[in-house]
């Protein structure tokens, strides 16, 4: 692995202010000045790490003006609920689904996952280029332990207050890979959640539990209900933390969401995951059947080559080039820099 700097978030601990004003800086798990290396470690140890504050909150902030594009925001939806549902979602078929959970307690509910929009975004462009932030991929590739590191998994969520019970019982996500979890470079992939609004006690941060405290359960347990195991609900941590926060978690870690609680309250977040590339078992999004949208083609004039090959653009001196194929990409992307593809034929 490269030797990497430690690195501070926006000089002063990131925009919650110093690591030691954290509500939960003594939490293990939360890394409250970014040190890249340490919260790498920190995912290796325990299966999971919030580095708060990774993403400064004025590219946050710049970004999230153009959430209103995509979700109603949290006092349109408050003020009509029912009607943003019906404007937003329609009225989709009822479940076909062979189990309901009951309404109360933990389950897993389809209307959980009702408001979520997959790459490209739409709008500025700004929601797309965090994807490939400079502090994200250093985290990725630090954590991943190699450079040829791909985004497989990007997609912007909504919760609100009162839309749904959206507590979960505690399990491991099982839909990333077509194999059961393996922890262990260079086979692992990190499951990413970019917070595009403070996550507070009331705005449902994920509920995690380390690997240290779930090595009586099998990974590939579907999983755990509260009286099944009260111990290990016990062992659950919050990941609370403001926007710009990352929450990184392995596929063999136990966690759950839970329902919000703050009154009008809502919470975004873009699912951000990265693996090692040509790991074709690990998966989530394909996103070629957007190739033609606008917002794909100004994301790739307005990306360097290595932020391109994150998303699966074949590098500068790839074999697939050849001097056509450069001039006809040159016609599909008139806008992209393709010198150094150019510069890689000679
Ligand atoms: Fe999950």
């Amino acid at each position: 692995m490269p030797e990497r700097a430690s690195r501070e978030a926006s000089g002063s601990g990131g925009p919650s202010g110093p690591a030691t004003e954290s509500p939960r800086a003594e939490d293990v798990n939360h890394v409250g000045t970014v040190d890249v290396e340490r919260a790498a470690a920190t995912w290796r140890e325990h299966g999971w790490v919030l580095c708060e504050g990774l993403v400064d909150r004025d590219t946050i902030d710049a970004a999230v003006a153009d959430l209103a594009l995509v979700f109603p925001t949290p006092e349109q939806y408050h003020a009509d609920p029912d009607g943003e549902r019906r404007r937003r979602l329609g009225t989709p078929p009822p479940s076909d689904e062979a189990y309901v959970w009951p309404p109360d307690g933990p389950g897993f509910r389809p209307l959980q996952h009702a408001w979520k929009r997959d790459f490209p975004f739409p709008g500025s462009g700004a929601l797309n280029r965090l994807l490939v932030h400079p502090a994200i991929v250093e985290l990725m590739t630090s954590a991943l332990g190699a450079d040829d590191v791909v985004v497989y998994q990007a997609q912007l969520t909504a919760k609100y207050t009162g839309f749904t019970n959206y507590e979960q019982p505690l399990h491991t996500d099982r839909n990333h890979s077509w194999l059961p979890a393996r922890h262990g470079p260079p086979w692992d992939h990190v499951e990413g959640f970019l917070y595009l609004s403070d996550v507070t006690d009331g705005t449902a941060p994920t509920r995690l539990v380390s690997v240290r405290d779930s090595v009586r359960h099998d990974p590939g347990e579907p999983l755990v209900l509260p009286a099944w195991d009260p111990e290990l609900y016990a062992s659950e941590r919050p990941a609370a933390g403001p926007r710009g926060s990352l929450l990184a978690y392995r596929n063999d870690v136990f966690h759950r969401a839970v329902d919000l609680t703050e009154p009008g309250g809502a919470r975004f977040l873009l699912n951000v995951s990265y693996k090692v590339a040509d790991r074709d078992w690990i998966g989530y999004h394909a996103w070629q059947s957007h190739a033609n949208s606008s917002e794909w083609v100004a994301f790739v004039e307005g990306s360097t080559a290595r932020e391109l090959v994150l998303l699966g653009f074949p590098p500068p001196g790839h074999r697939v080039w050849d001097a056509a194929l450069l001039d006809a990409t040159a016609r599909r992307y008139p806008n992209l820099d393709l010198r150094p593809w150019r510069e890689a034929l000679r």
